[in-house]
């Protein structure tokens, strides 16, 4: 016989296709054992306000066919309230977090979902004192794939699908005017949407953060190609040396400069939306179903990930010690962990292969 239990669930972080499903998901298995699940909305904005924003989420109020609908039921948080970045502004960090704490507290949970990016797993690693009382399991979202440990994480699926439609569309209007697009890719400091995308796109040129690449190199790979158009996909978090602005922007000048036509496109949040790919939808109700095994085993300080097909539940300070850490520049003595297109890659290969310029790879 299951005990009852009282779990919350909150989403964190930039919004992503897939966020509802996983928590639909869960409704439904908590439902099942007859377990209530408390839905805390806006991330640490509802935990922060007084009262709490937080709802009871039923199969009744969180139906199935929301499951598949892009952003998040209980949204993700505002920009400019309360939220660590402004705490450690200013310089209120430790009662910001023991707020959060008391607000934790009181919702009277056995476990917290946190359904969040790199950042917020981060964050969760170095406060520690927040979950004080609480289980905490954490399930990684994000468009940028930029989480250690884990092969897949809810919402990078979705994205690709999104990024690569935009390319495939624009590309039609390239060709009518013998054009190339230089499609910037959302991502921050990791390359793997834009290299997924770009190989989907057949674009003839892929530029990430985690690869060198040299402009006059660039510039005769285009000039050489079998078209005169075509899409080049640049990762947002690329730079070039001597260079400012924008990395499409950037990059745009220097062809134009050469003598090749183009113009930089920006598909910003398009990346973030779409309906939810039934891929995504899969390693959303992997990590969901998961989750709640994790709670039926008294887990805690736990992240579900995707490991060779199969999700299991890796120990929090693993993601943060095997990923890369970085100080947050926001936040003093905090660092995140960060995972990166690593030069095994197969996708390089596959890319180099077919003759898709992808930087001064050996
Ligand atoms: O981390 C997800 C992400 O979409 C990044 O790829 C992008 O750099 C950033 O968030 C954009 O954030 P915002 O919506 O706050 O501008």
């Amino acid at each position: 016989m299951n005990e009852k239990k009282r779990i919350g669930i909150m989403t964190t972080g930039g919004d992503c296709s897939g966020l509802n499903t996983v928590i639909q998901r869960v409704v439904n298995a908590a439902a099942m054992r007859d377990w209530q699940v408390i839905g805390i909305r806006g991330g640490t904005d509802g935990l922060y306000a007084e009262p709490v924003d937080a709802i009871e989420l039923t199969p009744e109020n969180m139906p199935l066919e929301y499951a598949r609908l892009s952003g998040s039921i209980l949204r993700n948080g505002r920009d400019g309230t309360m939220n660590f970045e402004e705490a450690a502004r200013q310089g209120i960090l430790k009662e910001f977090n023991a707020k959060l704490n008391r607000a934790l507290k009181e919702l009277h949970l056995d476990t917290l979902i946190l359904v969040g990016g790199n950042g917020s797993l981060s964050l969760a690693w170095g406060f520690k004192e927040i979950y004080a009382g609480v289980k905490l399991i954490c399930i990684p979202k994000t468009i940028d794939m930029d989480v250690p440990m884990t092969d897949a994480t809810i919402g990078f699926n979705t994205a690709v699908q999104q990024l690569t439609t935009f390319c495939d569309q624009v590309l039609l209007s390239a060709r009518s005017h013998r054009r190339w697009f230089i499609v910037q890719a959302m991502g921050r400091d990791c390359g793997k949407l834009s290299l997924e995308a770009g190989i989907a796109a057949g674009a003839a040129a892929i530029l990430i953060p985690e690869i060198k690449f040299n402009v006059d190199s660039l510039i005769e790979h285009i000039k050489n190609a079998p078209t005169d158009y075509g899409i080049v996909v640049v990762s947002e978090g690329i730079s070039l040396r001597g260079h400012s602005g924008k990395a499409a922007e950037m990059i745009a000048r220097q062809l134009n400069a050469a003598g090749i036509y183009c113009r930089p496109e920006y598909p910003e949040h398009f990346q973030r939306a779409g309906d939810t790919t039934a891929t995504d939808r899969i390693i959303a109700a992997s990590m969901a179903d998961c989750a709640v095994r994790a709670i039926e085993n008294n887990e805690t300080y736990v992240m579900t990930a995707m490991q060779n097909g199969v999700c299991k539940t890796i120990a929090l300070s693993e993601f943060f010690n095997r990923g890369d850490l970085v100080p947050d520049p926001h936040i003093p003595g905090i660092q995140t962990s960060n995972a990166y297109v690593t030069p095994d890659d197969p996708l390089l290969q596959v890319a180099t292969d077919l003759g898709t310029y992808i930087g001064e790879v050996k």
